[in-house]
């Protein structure tokens, strides 16, 4: 269904980035259509800054934005768009085509796709630096090369060299890693949706099913819920499967005495969740497997506890690795000091040979700085990130006791910076030992 009419602060931030990149302009491609077979293609969702800065979300797309020194706010918005065309839309849906574009979605001008880069030249004349993101399309790529030497060609004698390309990861990337009020509700609700999914799972796994039966479980949940999609690959790994990190095939069935580990998360309006939960495909948890648990959890809790404005971004990893490896010691896995076990390749790297979390919003790897001069960022409030350390004793792990081999666990949350500290945004799915137990 078009949308009729859409928020203005998809217009207050264009202003917002052309205010803050004076002399600059900024081309959004919207991503090629990939075709899993000759004439089906993958399902599309528009580049995540395109998205950000209109609210447009149909393919064969592109948003600029021009600095013009004649224009009001210093700059020009256009939307070059896909025609009305009935035989086309016959078969693929309603489109906007240019002047429903120009009109709902606030530009200075629509215009058809097809005449995107002759109008470059002219669009771009009093540009300085072009920010684009190359190597996404070749053949875009190529095009814009060709727009670039057309520009040098018309500066003459002017002595001015070749405008320089920037990606605009940073600028744009800024922009979204402190979350405005606006965006804190769609992804609040999001996660609230995605909890709930996990919460269902939580309740009708059993022993037998298949791993791709839990997976289609919670993706209907997450529909059901108000998500039009999931926001990455949904993992659904039973026994030694979880300790793959990105597991995916899900096509496995589950086994009694076996843990589950679902990382999932739900998209709404381009914002995502993303949860990991494990706990037993049967009733309850073996004594390893409720070992191993507990350190897990006592990382996640005491991670997020940190977290306030001023902390540097690297003090979650530190203390998750730090509650990891002591747990690990205590278990007698590893031994050594809490700093040697952290810092010794062969030891926590082992067992958890990832990150503590990323940011998150539009992209489940969301954009925005980690180190700012060298050195961690500082938290902000509006900033979004998971918190999610495992432990993954790998089934061919020889110097592991065998009795843990193959238990592999994560415990994500997603987190909130606010003004005096935190806020979980995924409590609502449970993660204490005696709660999953008495759901399962
Ligand atoms: N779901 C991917 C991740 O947790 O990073
Ligand atoms: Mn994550
Ligand atoms: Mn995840």
């Amino acid at each position: 269904m078009l949308k009729l009419q859409i928020p203005s602060y998809f217009k207050a931030r264009r202003q917002a980035l052309m205010k803050a990149h004076q002399g600059a302009s900024f081309i959004f491609p919207s991503p090629s259509v990939v075709l899993r077979n000759p004439d089906v293609p993958h399902p599309f969702r528009q580049e995540s800054h395109f998205y950000y800065l209109s609210g447009f979300d149909e393919e064969n797309s592109c948003l600029v934005l021009a600095h013009d020194p004649k224009a009001s706010h210093g700059f020009r918005s256009f939307l070059f768009v896909q025609p009305r065309d009935p035989s086309k839309e016959l078969w693929d849906g309603e489109r906007y085509g240019v002047d429903r574009a120009a009109s709902i979605f606030s530009v200075d001008e629509a215009a058809p796709i097809e005449t995107l880069w002759e109008r470059l030249p002219e669009i771009l004349k009093f540009t300085n630096e072009v920010y684009y993101s190359l190597g996404k399309d070749e053949a875009n790529d190529q095009k814009l090369i060709s727009v670039l030497g057309k520009l040098q060609k018309s500066k003459g004698r002017s002595g001015l060299g070749q405008r320089a390309v920037k990606d605009p990861m940073e600028p744009v990337g800024e922009m979204r890693v402190i979350k405005k009020s606006e965006e804190l509700e769609i992804l609040k609700k999001a996660c609230e949706a995605t909890a709930q999914s996990h919460l269902q799972a939580m309740k009708q796994v059993r022993p037998g099913m298949n791993e791709f039966e839990v997976q289609a479980l919670i993706e209907y949940e997450f529909k059901k819920n108000g998500c039009q999609r999931t926001g990455y690959g949904s993992i659904v790994a039973g026994g030694k499967n979880a300790c793959c990190l990105h597991y995916v095939s899900n096509n496995e069935p589950l086994k009694d005495g076996d843990l589950l580990l679902i990382d999932a998360g739900g998209e709404m309006d381009y914002y995502t969740s993303d949860i990991t939960r494990t706990f037993p495909v049967g009733k309850s948890m073996s004594k390893e497997q409720k070992e191993l648990y507990e350190i897990v959890l006592a990382a996640n809790e005491q991670a997020i506890s940190i977290v306030k404005p001023g902390l540097p971004y690297s003090a979650i990893h530190r203390k998750a690795q730090e509650v990891l490896a002591q747990g690990l010691k205590d278990l007698g896995l590893l031994e050594g000091s809490v700093e040697e076990i952290i810092e010794d390749r062969t030891k926590l790297f082992r067992y958890f040979p990832h990150g503590t979390g990323h940011f998150l919003g539009m992209d489940v790897h969301d954009v925005g700085l980690y180190k700012i001069e060298g050195k961690s960022r500082v938290l902000e409030p509006g900033m979004v990130f998971t918190i999610e350390p495992g432990l993954y004793a790998q089934p061919t792990d020889q110097h592991c006791p065998e009795k843990y081999r193959g238990i592999g666990i994560r415990i994500e949350d997603n987190i909130l910076v606010t003004e005096s500290g935190f806020q979980v945004l995924t409590s609502d799915v449970p993660k204490a030992i005696e709660e999953i137990e008495r759901l399962r």
